[in-house]
């Protein structure tokens, strides 16, 4: 079996596995807030994790909120910043968001009646920055927040983050960054990335799903999210998910360990791409001229629907994703790829390969047969 869908969900990495049978065989089970000894000591694990988290996320410890994950991340940041927002204010997103930043964007545009701008994107799948440059000089102050994520779960495209946050620091404006896809897939630091809030989602770097984390340049601009015992700072009451909140630190100390292997996966997702294209030369390589996630590929075989290479890759024991929203069957272009300005021919055909740093790189191999052989059977098919 292959397992090409990390971009969706990263399985449970080696150290974490080994982390939690560990762990769950020894304890301690106790509420972290309690005032007894096992619950002090559930605690202190829980510190040693947010403090570990830290380091490895070029941040501090008092920089981290824990949650459940990005979209709840997400809400509770565009929650505070944008609940005093003022009519008339501007919010700026980009064309090529998650659902979870598309609908809080829209909710806090109508809400506060702020006016929504969206950055277009480049050919390449990366947003335009000279728009957005040329935006923040002009409305200044006006803008109520910037919002652009910093790798693409589709393309995998790496957007200009550091310099969109050099570019909102200069008028005070909050730039909120979405991080979920980076963190755990390249050399992710919070301090560089610049942004005043980003997050970090357990199931995308091989820890427990239903864990994640916010990271704040300034805490006290986070108001109340969750109303309840006073934990996380008072920002999000609730006895804390510890067990997941520790698998976090060891799904990034395993990234850590394992991120020398970045280049070689690079390499070999090059080369798997370059044989697809030498065989089909029809074939399109998403975003391959931009920064890229050296551990997605998104591929597609104009008129060949991408659902159907991927009914022949599952069949194959290999799981990858499409990535068609179907209305009534027919599949249509995400849009992601409509605000690139794919057409619909290439929309229909993408596939996307997602692995991680703990795959091995020969799977690249396996699946370059398979997908040969799909194309071969569906360019058949689709000539009769
Ligand atoms: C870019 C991006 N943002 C946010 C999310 C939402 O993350 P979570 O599943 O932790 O709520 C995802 C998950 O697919 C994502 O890829």
């Amino acid at each position: 079996m292959i397992y090409a869908d990390y971009n969706g969900s990263a399985p449970i990495c080696a150290d974490v596995k080994e982390y939690l049978v560990n762990r769950l065989e020894n304890g301690p089970f106790a509420n972290p807030n309690s005032i007894h000894q096992l619950g002090q000591k559930t605690l202190m694990g829980m510190e040693n994790a947010r403090a570990m988290s830290a380091k490895l996320l070029g941040c501090l410890p008092k920089n981290i909120i824990f949650n459940s994950g990005s979209t709840e991340g997400i809400s509770h940041v565009f929650y505070s910043v944008l609940n005093d927002a003022e009519e008339g204010q501007i919010l700026i997103s980009s064309g090529i968001e998650h659902s979870a930043v598309v609908k809080v964007c829209q909710h806090w545009a109508e809400k506060r009646k702020l006016e929504l701008k969206i950055i277009p994107t480049l050919e390449n799948g990366v947003i335009d920055l000279n728009t957005l440059q040329g935006w923040i000089n002009e409305y200044g102050k006006r803008i109520a927040a910037v919002t652009c994520m910093a790798a693409n779960n589709e393309t995998g495209a790496v957007q200009p983050f550091q310099e969109i946050s050099k570019a909102a620091q200069k008028d005070s404006i909050p730039f909120i960054c979405d991080t979920t896809q980076i963190i755990g897939k390249e050399v992710f630091s919070f301090k560089e990335c610049g942004a005043d809030f980003a997050f970090l989602s357990g199931h995308k770097i091989g820890a427990l799903t239903g864990s994640g984390l916010i990271m704040a340049k300034d805490v006290t601009r986070l108001k109340p999210f969750i109303i309840g015992g006073g934990q996380e700072k008072d920002l999000r009451g609730g006895t804390q998910n510890y067990l997941g909140n520790e698998t976090i630190a060891v799904g990034l100390s395993y990234f850590e360990k394992m991120s020398q292997k970045l280049q070689n996966l690079r390499e070999a997702r090059d080369n798997f791409e370059k044989r697809i294209k030498d065989k089909f030369p029809e074939v399109v390589i998403i975003s391959e001229s931009a920064p890229r996630l050296a551990s997605t590929s998104y591929i597609s075989f104009p008129g060949i629907h991408g659902q159907a290479v991927q009914i022949e890759l599952e069949s194959q024991g290999i799981f990858v994703t499409t990535s068609s929203a179907c209305s009534d069957n027919e599949p249509s272009t995400s849009k992601v790829l409509k605000a690139m300005g794919v057409t619909d021919d290439v929309g229909r055909g993408v596939v996307r390969i997602s692995l991680g740093l703990c795959s091995p790189i020969e799977w690249y191999e396996t699946i370059g047969n398979a997908m040969i052989a799909a194309y071969e059977k569906l360019s058949k098919i689709k000539s009769y």
